[in-house]
């Protein structure tokens, strides 16, 4: 476009846009966020980052300018107009939620980032979508892009999703394992190889291909390994008809590599801003399509996993008894999953509310998802510690595999529970030192000893 060093732009600054900025800082870019949340914009100016993801404010306090001794190439802003004058290359990060009451994905974010960016485009541009998106809207976008972009201008569009998983997301930014941009000219092309050459000089792989494309491998990927999972916590309910062991079961297929043991964890299952939708969206975008058979496999994935939530529940209402009511149940664990405060459809906030509805009194507690569960769940119980949330109890789940749980003094915690009962629903406790304690130790999957 310029002949100069890129100057980049990152539109929507939630956790991808947010760490995506931080990141292409860190590459030697020079970059301005824009979100339209004028607070968000706000705390980020100042190096702080509106949710809880390991190393973001270190790596934002690095870059963001005003900040002592940082490279300054970060700024951020809520004008539409500074980004369009500003960026060679913007980078277009909003969510897209599953719509109210339906499988589909609320496109809305994406629609309004491109008409209120477009009409500014001036100057040669290349917009890149990194948003998850049903497979076709690269095609409509680059046609709205066109039809907005002021006369003459010269404003193009790639597709370039992303995979980075929370609570990993600086690492998964800096390192990805691999980069896929969807492009339609040569141009496109290099300007990505420009931004990703050092990655690329690393050795990550830059996947070139069609918009479609582009845009399926992202759903697939995410479809895929919600179908692991799911798999795995079939195998578990089968082994627990049939008296197995689950964890066991993983272990011994794993060693096929062709299989591999990540992502066979048996428990409560999935959750998130990511999986559970991406297959919605995924199953109610092939029935547009017409290939709507291909993808039914996935309503049972999902239907395997929401089977998960109630069967803990299930197993909570046997082990104290055959009631919930009036029984105390300390939960351990609100988030999604660890090294995250996000409780977006947890798994664990979702057992815990169920066993609340049926007359359990749940006290909940969790390292770092407190504040977000206590607004999305507030006639639950919360607790400043696990101890304080296990004093009394009756049971106690264990619903997100935080280190700090793997390491809690089963003693302590024993001389203060009414009954010394555990149900593991994540398989990554330790049975023995919880039956040493005096625990009644189970798990899902697993014969209870
Ligand atoms: C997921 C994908 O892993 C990322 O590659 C993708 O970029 C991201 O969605 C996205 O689309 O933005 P994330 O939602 O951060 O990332 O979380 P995962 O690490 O995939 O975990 C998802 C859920 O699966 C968690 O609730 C976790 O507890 C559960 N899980 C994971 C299991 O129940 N068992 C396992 O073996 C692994």
């Amino acid at each position: 476009l310029s002949g100069m060093p890129l100057k980049l732009t990152v539109i929507g600054t939630g956790y991808l846009g947010a760490t995506h900025a931080a990141a292409m800082a860190e590459l030697g870019f020079e970059v301005l966020g824009l979100d339209i949340e004028p607070s968000k914009i706000e705390m980020l100016a100042r190096g702080r980052v509106p949710m809880y993801e390991p190393g973001l404010e270190d790596l934002l306090a690095r870059h963001v300018a005003g900040i002592d001794g940082s490279s300054g190439r970060l700024r951020f802003t809520t004008s539409w107009e500074e980004v369009a004058e500003f960026g060679d290359v913007h980078f277009v990060c909003v969510n897209t939620p599953q719509k109210h009451g339906e499988y589909a994905c609320d496109m809305s974010f994406v629609d309004s980032a491109f008409s209120l960016l477009a009409p500014h485009l001036r100057r040669p541009a290349l917009v890149v979508g990194k948003s998850t998106v049903p497979v076709g809207s690269a095609a409509r976008l680059a046609e709205r892009l066109r039809e907005l972009a002021p006369a003459g201008a010269d404003a193009e569009l790639a597709w370039n999703p992303e995979f980075l998983r929370e609570g990993f997301a600086v690492q998964d930014t800096l390192h990805p394992d691999r980069i896929v941009v969807g492009v339609t000219s040569e141009r496109a092309e290099s300007l990505l190889r420009e931004v990703y050459s050092v990655p690329v000089a690393e050795g990550t792989p830059f996947v070139v291909t069609d918009f479609p494309t582009a845009e399926l491998v992202k759903t697939a990927a995410n479809a895929f390994l919600a179908t692991k999972i799911s798999f795995i916590n079939a195998m578990a309910e089968v082994s627990e008809a049939a008296g197995g062991d689950v964890a066991k079961l993983a272990e011994a297929i794993g060693h096929d590599d062709r299989i591999g043991h990540k992502f066979l964890r048996a428990g409560i299952g999935f959750g998130g801003g990511c999986l559970p939708k991406d297959i919605r969206a995924f199953m109610a975008r092939a029935g547009e399509l017409g290939a709507d058979q291909a993808l039914t496999f996935l309503r049972e994935v999902d239907s395997i996993n929401m089977r998960r939530r109630t069967h803990m529940v299930e197993m909570a209402r046997e082990a104290v008894g055959g009631s919930l009511l009036g029984r105390r149940i300390a939960v351990l664990g609100a988030t999604f999953k660890p090294d995250s405060d996000d409780v977006r459809d947890s798994p664990a906030l979702n057992v815990a509310g169920q066993i609340h509805l049926q007359g359990g009194q749940v006290t909940v507690y969790d390292p770092k998802g407190m504040e977000n569960a206590k607004r999305v769940f507030p006639t639950l119980r919360y607790a400043a510690t696990p101890l304080d949330a296990v004093r009394g109890a009756d049971l106690v789940l264990h619903l997100t595999e935080w280190r700090e749980f793997r390491e809690l003094d089963t003693a302590a915690l024993a001389d203060v529970a009414r009954h010394r009962r555990i149900i593991d629903g994540r398989n990554t406790l330790d049975p023995e030192v919880w039956r040493k304690a005096g625990w009644t130790y189970r798990a899902m999957g697993r014969p209870s000893a």
